[in-house]
């Protein structure tokens, strides 16, 4: 076999999403040479819908550092949310309860955005590379190997490497005997893309006796909307009929509110968990976004909590070709996993409260409805529930 072609960079980024291609954005910007390899190819990502509430903390790191603007001018942005119950709605203002919003941008404009900031810049993203193996990671010189879309080899040497790979991570599942923390959900989400008007200004979570619904949108045009189903569910079982009567009968009540229906052009099966590594880092090597931690998507704080990891090891790295101290890099894991496990519970408290369980007793489902009108029945509860959707600060 021939000789793997051996690459020298400081950081060593493995994943191309937009936890990997911010780190190493915000990396170039400060002049430290890094190499992203990711095994997807552009498109691939390009077409991977995944949530579009984006903190406003993760808007400011996309205009702040330069990637582009296009998230102010085609993002909208959301003072507010409506959840349903009972077959009501109980508007959330944000912007009255906590001075914030959230933009709806989504996750794949984010990449879009992202990965073409690096090529405009000049950075070396692999695409369709394949990290085969990661080694030597309580050195100082950490590595990993990868081949090309052609099959040549190579060999990364680094002082610093980043899993940012994503929830099935290569990184992470290359340490063994560190704590992982997880629970399952017996449900998943039926996701769909239409060809329709808005159905009502905000964003809708809606708790029914048939199961959780979100209404959220894309555009003027399209629509995203999303339906609690069994994870076994077969996207191919459901016409374009049966999915409107489904997503209507989840928001059915006696204000007559009504879905705009369209045709639908993407159907998907979302499975989902909670799930944290612990700790983020082994030796040089620090994982980042989904590689370290997964969320359920109900309270969409998936990349926002990427992009927070993302700051907080920027600065460590930072700190460390400043300093040649690396007191920041082995703070990195306790700092980041604050952040993590505060959205870890409102994830989890968002898709406990509004999903059902088959094998709930009638006191659960009784219970649950408590707690939502508990949050929405006074201000206090309100702007909990508000305070975490629209972020904490970032430290
Ligand atoms: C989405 O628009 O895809 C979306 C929005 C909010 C969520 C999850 C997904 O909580």
């Amino acid at each position: 076999m021939a000789q793997a072609q051996i690459i020298k960079t400081k950081v060593g980024i493995v994943g191309g999403g937009p936890a990997g291609l911010m780190l190493s954005h915000l990396l170039a910007k400060q002049g430290i040479d890094n190499l992203v390899v990711e095994s997807r190819d552009h498109e691939t990502i390009r077409n991977t819908h995944r949530a579009g509430i984006l903190e406003a903390g993760s808007v400011k790191m996309l205009t702040d550092t330069g990637v582009d603007g296009r998230v102010l001018t085609e993002g909208d942005e959301h003072e507010g949310i409506d959840l349903r119950f009972n077959g009501e709605s109980h508007p959330l203002d944000f912007k009255d309860l906590v001075d914030a919003t959230v933009t709806l941008y989504a996750q794949n404009e984010v990449f879009v955005d992202l990965a073409a900031a690096r090529k405009r810049d000049g950075g070396d993203v692999r695409y369709e590379a394949e990290v085969t193996e990661v080694l030597d990671l309580e050195t100082t010189t950490p590595k990993f190997r990868f081949s090309d879309k052609d099959g040549a080899a190579f060999e990364v040497h680094c002082d610093i490497l980043v899993g940012a790979d994503g929830s099935r991570s290569f990184c992470r599942r290359a340490v063994t005997g560190e704590q992982d923390y997880k629970i399952e959900y017996p449900f998943a989400w039926f996701g769909i893309l239409t060809e329709a008007p808005k159905s009502a200004p905000e964003l809708i979570y809606a708790n029914s006796p048939h199961g959780f619904a979100l209404i959220s949108q894309r555009s003027e045009t399209v629509q995203r909307m999303y339906f609690q189903c069994d994870p076994a569910e077969n996207v191919n079982d459901w016409s374009d009929d049966r999915i409107w009567a489904e997503l209507q009968k989840r928001v059915d009540g006696p204000d007559g509110f009504q879905l705009k229906q369209g045709p639908i052009f993407d159907k998907t099966v979302l499975a989902f968990r909670s799930f944290v590594r612990e700790p983020l880092s082994h030796g040089r090597m620090f994982l980042a976004g989904d590689a370290g931690h997964t969320v359920p998507p109900t309270g969409a704080k998936g990349l926002n909590l990427a992009f927070a990891d993302v700051k907080v090891l920027f600065e460590a790295i930072d700190s460390f070709y400043a300093t040649g101290s690396d007191a920041l890099l082995e703070g990195y894991s306790d700092l980041a996993l604050q952040r993590v496990w505060k959205a870890q519970n409102f994830s989890y408290w968002m898709t406990s409260m509004l999903h059902t369980r088959e094998d709930a007793s009638p006191f659960e489902t009784k219970r649950a409805l408590g707690e939502l009108a508990t949050v929405t029945g006074s201000r206090f509860g309100q702007q909990y529930l508000a305070e975490s959707y629209t972020g904490w600060p970032h430290k």
